[in-house]
């Protein structure tokens, strides 16, 4: 296959078994699946059963593209990004490295949609930053930026920023507490002053200011 061609079906093995793709080297992409020329997909990436990569899409390493994703042309995917079936990451949204979308989840980019105006320059960016997880059937309104680490629960509607590490869910969407890098609520207060540490790791967080950080390891005791 041409190096700049899409690796459709089209000419693709038929057995159903995933394939390096030549466009990619590295990444596995499955014959099914549609990768669109000038796209770029990192080493040890997966794009898995009928999903569509847009040419301008740029795709870190070690994603898992699940049956069905969709990426569009306008959109960054950091390192280690594991996107669940049926999720479609349209154009003005940004996955920095290890986000988690759910199955089904959903993105927009156009606040107020209609069918017989074209909004193409008013896309409002959506940004998830490191680590964060976003729930099965979530709904996230474009404009939005998902914190670190930050937890959206599943079939929750979020419409506004979501800080670091912050455990949110429902519809709208309303914080319920802290979680740790884990994936373990924190035992702190939505608000205030107070440190915790992640009941599996023992990993510090402290809360200060409405803001959730996590504290750097101790150093090691000198010799
Ligand atoms: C948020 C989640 C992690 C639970 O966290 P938790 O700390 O164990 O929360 P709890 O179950 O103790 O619930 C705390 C409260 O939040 C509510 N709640 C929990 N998850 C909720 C959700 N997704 N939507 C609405 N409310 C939710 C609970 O009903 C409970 O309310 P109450 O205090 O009035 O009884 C889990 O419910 C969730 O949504 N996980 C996502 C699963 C998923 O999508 N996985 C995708 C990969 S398959």
């Amino acid at each position: 296959m041409d190096a700049n061609q899409h690796a459709t079906a089209a000419g693709a093995r038929t057995d159903g078994a995933a394939r390096p793709d030549g466009a990619h080297a590295g990444a596995i992409v499955h014959p099914s699946a549609i990768v669109d020329a000038g796209a770029t997909l990192g080493a040890g990436t997966r794009v898995w059963h009928f999903a569509h990569v847009c040419g301008g899409a740029r795709i870190g390493a070690r994603c898992s593209l699940g049956q069905n994703v969709f990426v569009g042309n306008d959109v960054v995917i950091g390192d280690g990004v594991k996107i669940q079936n049926n999720v479609s990451v349209y154009d003005a949204v940004t996955l920095e490295d290890e986000v988690f979308c759910g199955p089904s989840m959903v993105f927009t980019n156009v606040y107020n949609p209609r069918a017989g105006i074209v909004r193409k320059d008013a896309y409002r960016r959506t940004l998830v930053r490191r680590g964060a997880s976003i729930g099965a059937n979530a709904t996230i309104v474009c404009g939005v930026t998902v914190g670190r680490w930050a937890f959206v629960g599943a079939g929750a509607v979020v419409k506004a920023d979501v800080p670091d590490f912050a455990l949110v869910a429902g519809v709208p969407a309303r914080q319920l507490g802290w979680i740790s890098r884990f994936g373990e609520r924190l035992p702190l207060p939505r608000s205030g002053d107070a440190e915790a540490r992640c009941p599996h790791t023992g990993e510090r967080y402290v809360l200060a200011g409405g803001t959730c950080t996590l504290l750097p390891d101790p150093a090691p005791d000198q010799p």
